[in-house]
């Protein structure tokens, strides 16, 4: 019984402490101060085993298809690249200034699998600065962003600028990729989802002809 008080005891003084902690505004909100050990090993682990135990249900579509993966650089270079950077492409001022700071995609290509990519990609990550596309975006543009996700480890600065030239007038972005352009201003216009009449159109061409990768190999970055 005695060890019992004690433990709620030192409970309750640890919660009110707590509080008073978070109440006396102490702690450094700042996006420029780092996080402690602790949080930077407590926050990627809960992460990533909620995204896997989330994404555990979720049916992945074929994304060897490279009219998919070209549809899908349009929204990647709109929609993820300030944040992320892109082949060739540092991240932009936004995705700088984040703490966490965002990740680089590549490595998460190699390391997540497709369906783990596309629960972040749609769900979003609270409190990081990671939005959820899915609040904005059908399932299968986001898919189009997954499949050109999953080749990023093959891609190096100069195909990614024939890849996003060859994608002109494709993807939910179709048009925004003619050459360098601010991100931050565009607006979404729900209007202009053509993804599918452009890849489609350009299946037939392509013979969906696609490469199989081995990402058992690689470690997580984060
Ligand atoms: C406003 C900035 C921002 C934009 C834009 C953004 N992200 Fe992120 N993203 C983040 C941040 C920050 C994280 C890190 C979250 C964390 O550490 O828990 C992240 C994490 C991720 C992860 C998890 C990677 C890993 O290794 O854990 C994936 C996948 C991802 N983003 C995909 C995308 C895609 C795809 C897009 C575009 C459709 C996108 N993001 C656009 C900020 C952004």
């Amino acid at each position: 019984m005695k060890i019992i008080t004690t433990f709620i005891f030192t409970i309750t003084i640890a919660c009110i402490l707590l509080v008073s902690f978070a109440y006396s505004g102490f702690y450094d909100v700042s996006a420029r101060s780092p996080h402690s050990a602790f949080t930077n090993w407590l926050a990627p682990m809960a992460m990533h085993a909620s995204v896997k135990r989330r994404s555990k249900e979720i049916a992945v579509p074929d994304l060897n298809d490279e009219a998919l993966q070209i549809a899908g650089i349009s929204d990647f270079d709109a929609m993820c690249k300030s944040c992320h950077g892109a082949p060739g492409y540092p991240a932009e001022a936004v995705g700088k200034g984040l703490n966490p700071p965002p990740p680089d995609l590549k490595e998460s290509a190699s390391a997540m699998t497709s369906a783990e990519l596309f629960w972040v990609t749609k769900q979003g990550i609270k409190m990081t600065g990671m939005p959820a596309w899915g609040a904005t975006h059908d399932d299968e543009d986001l898919w189009a962003v997954v499949a050109f996700m999953k080749e990023l480890p093959n891609i190096d600065a100069v195909s990614y600028e024939s890849m996003l030239l060859s994608a002109k007038g494709m993807g939910h972005h179709a048009g925004d990729n003619a050459g360098h352009h601010d991100t931050q201003t565009e607006s979404h216009d729900e209007s202009e989802h053509q993804l599918h009449d452009a890849a489609d159109s350009t299946a037939e061409a392509s013979g969906g002809a696609g490469t199989e990768h081995d990402h058992s190999t690689h470690k997580h970055g984060n």
